[in-house]
């Protein structure tokens, strides 16, 4: 399965904080924004990872993240001219997809809960159509929205509605069958001028191939949109890895852990950053092993 991490867009809603540099770019308490997608598509088991940003900031993550090599990964790069829609990354990315399925994930979402890696491990497995993961929030009006039936089945999808039909706000990662790009492709503007995301996830669903997953309310899905929802994500990170003394996407650990680099290159990545409290952790859970 392919990745995407689509990190462009305009971050308006956070000025001054975006003039010159990328939300996706801004700390999270301890490391870029980016890490957090990041992490969650590595968690996942995917390797082969397309990056999406703006002409202006895609040298920045560049130079910031490399080929993935270092990591046992592969990242490449793209540009997105303007904000026109999510559903553009399958424009943009087809070239990368192939005849592969594929894992979008937004820029701008952090996840964090008991079993995920797990969760995206069997739901990469064997995607027919597309796989939507749900969220109770209490402004699901800001979100796209699904509603279930008694069984949980997903019977409708709205974006942004004024009057939600549920509370499951429709979260930034989604995983597709290779059809997504030839769906996208028929995709036309909204009233807002975007190509819309929950367009392609309605016409999966009107074809009887959307599943929606709740990750339910023990799980962590937050919001990084406004000053104060961004000072929170980066208070709750703060506060788990200071109690448990374990980083959350912590990119070099994923790799590790995950095998897709061994112990004494994780120990090398920690040792280049020796002076920050980062570096001194992975060498520690690298030495462990090491
Ligand atoms: O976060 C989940 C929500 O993301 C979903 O519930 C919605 O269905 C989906 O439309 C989207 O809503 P947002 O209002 O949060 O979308 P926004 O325009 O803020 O873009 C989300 C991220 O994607 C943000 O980091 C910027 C990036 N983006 C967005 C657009 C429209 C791009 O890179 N390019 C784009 O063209």
């Amino acid at each position: 399965m392919k990745g995407i991490v689509l990190a462009g867009g305009t971050g308006t809603r956070l000025h001054p904080l975006t003039h010159a540099v990328s939300k996706q770019m801004l700390p999270v308490y301890n490391k870029p924004m980016i890490y957090y997608p990041l992490s969650v598509l590595m968690l996942g088991g995917i390797r082969d990872i397309l990056v999406i940003s703006s002409p202006s900031q895609i040298g920045l993550f560049r130079t910031l993240l490399g080929d993935g090599s270092s990591l046992g990964i592969s990242l490449d790069y793209a540009e997105q001219p303007q904000a026109n829609g999510i559903a553009e990354a399958f424009l943009i990315g087809a070239e990368h997809i192939g005849d592969d399925p594929v894992a979008l994930v937004l820029g701008d979402n952090i996840f964090h809960g008991p079993g995920f890696s797990t969760m995206l491990h069997d739901e990469v497995k064997n995607i027919d159509g597309c796989v939507l993961f749900g969220y109770p929030v209490k402004d699901p009006e800001r979100y796209g929205v699904g509603e279930t039936d008694q069984r949980g089945h997903l019977v409708s999808l709205e974006e942004k509605p004024a009057r939600p039909r549920s509370n499951l706000a429709i979260t930034g990662l989604y995983l597709y069958d290779n059809d997504v790009v030839e769906i996208a492709r028929g995709v036309r503007p909204s009233a807002r001028g975007e190509l819309e995301i929950t367009d392609v996830n309605r016409a999966y669903l009107d074809q009887g191939r959307a599943r929606l997953v709740d990750l339910g309310r023990g799980f962590a899905w937050l919001d990084t949109g406004t000053h104060d929802s961004l000072l929170q994500a980066g208070q709750f990170v703060q506060v788990l890895e200071q109690r448990q003394g374990v980083r959350i996407a912590c990119l070099e650990e994923i790799a590790f852990r995950m095998g897709f680099i061994d112990s004494a290159a994780c120990y090398a990545l920690g040792s280049r950053l020796a002076k920050s409290e980062y570096g001194a952790y992975l060498m520690a859970i690298a030495g462990a092993d090491h």
